[in-house]
């Protein structure tokens, strides 16, 4: 995505979460589109949010997942979503375990593709709702702010759709975690701490990520505890950055893991200004791809 387009979702969303603060109804942008939810791995806000949004937009909403679909007895995913498409819905929101597969249905559906996160490889929703919690701490100024993002970084798409987004607006980035979760070097346009301390030294915000245990072996972290201890956010670690350095964290949660109790509900977490951004971007999303798609 260029600068302008995700400025472009960036003010949309702003006008539409003002609106609801004024207690304006949404407009209806995607009255009598058919929208449909694909998920095929586990999601809380995600697919809540997309739906909120599809919801609160007019539009008429299916949302499925792999069990009690025809997936189950061996059907593969373009013909599941191209029977969908086919009965008329027009834009499709996919999260799917492996990397790459909104785009390959991108190119084969005649339905709109959306992507809710592929794999290890983007969240790109995600990534625009921290740009946003992160444009309102920074007032409105990514140049010259730096972020610190901890943890499994190596199997985190949050991470990669959120250092793309930072990067394209000017911010810097230090990524800080395990050896044997960080990515390959000079993948990722982020510079690299070699502690927790290091990375939040200055630092105007940090995101905590969690550890994707369904996407590792077991040998990647000795125990939680140990994890914890070497890199986990607690209430002294958070005081090395900024007065103003905010705390993100993308959810689900394990507390007393990467991110401790007090922190997560501290004065500095912006955790539910996320969750509340997410349906505001996810609006903001939809409402482009059906005007892209001629249906708005
Ligand atoms: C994340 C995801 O599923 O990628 N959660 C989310 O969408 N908010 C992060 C995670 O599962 O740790």
């Amino acid at each position: 995505m260029s600068r302008e387009s995700i400025l472009d979702i960036l003010d949309r969303a702003e006008h539409y979460r003002s609106a609801w603060k004024l207690g304006r109804r949404t407009s209806r942008e995607l009255e009598d589109v058919e929208v449909g939810n694909a998920f095929f791995e586990d999601s809380t806000r995600t697919r809540i949010s997309f739906e909120l949004a599809e919801r609160r937009l007019g539009a008429r909403v299916v949302s499925f997942t792999s069990d009690g679909s025809s997936i189950s007895k061996g059907e593969t995913l373009l013909d599941t979503l191209q029977t969908v498409a086919a009965m008329g819905v027009a834009l499709i929101v996919v999260r799917h375990g492996s990397a790459g597969s909104p785009g390959y249905l991108a190119r084969h559906l005649d339905a709109g593709v959306i992507n809710a996160g592929d794999g290890e490889h983007e969240h790109p929703t995600q990534g625009l709702l921290d740009l946003l919690t992160l444009r309102d701490a920074w007032r409105g100024r990514f140049e010259g702010r730096r972020i610190a993002i901890v943890g499994d970084i190596a199997h985190s798409r949050v991470a990669r759709s959120a250092i793309f987004g930072l990067r394209t607006l000017g911010a810097e980035v230090t990524i800080a975690g395990p050896a044997t979760l960080m990515p390959r070097e000079g993948e990722l346009s982020a510079a690299v701490a070699p502690t927790v301390e290091e990375a939040l030294q200055g630092a105007d915000a940090v995101m905590a990520l969690r550890l994707q245990r369904e996407r590792m072996d077991e040998a990647s972290v000795p125990s939680t505890r140990e994890y914890a201890r070497v890199w986990g956010l607690n209430a002294e670690r958070v005081e090395l950055m900024t007065a103003e350095g905010v705390v993100l964290h993308p959810g689900p949660m394990n507390r007393g893991v990467e991110i401790t109790s007090e922190v997560a509900d501290g004065s500095r977490s912006v955790v539910l200004d996320q969750v509340e951004n997410g349906v505001a971007v996810r609006c903001a999303v939809l409402a482009r791809c059906a005007e892209a798609l001629g249906r708005c």
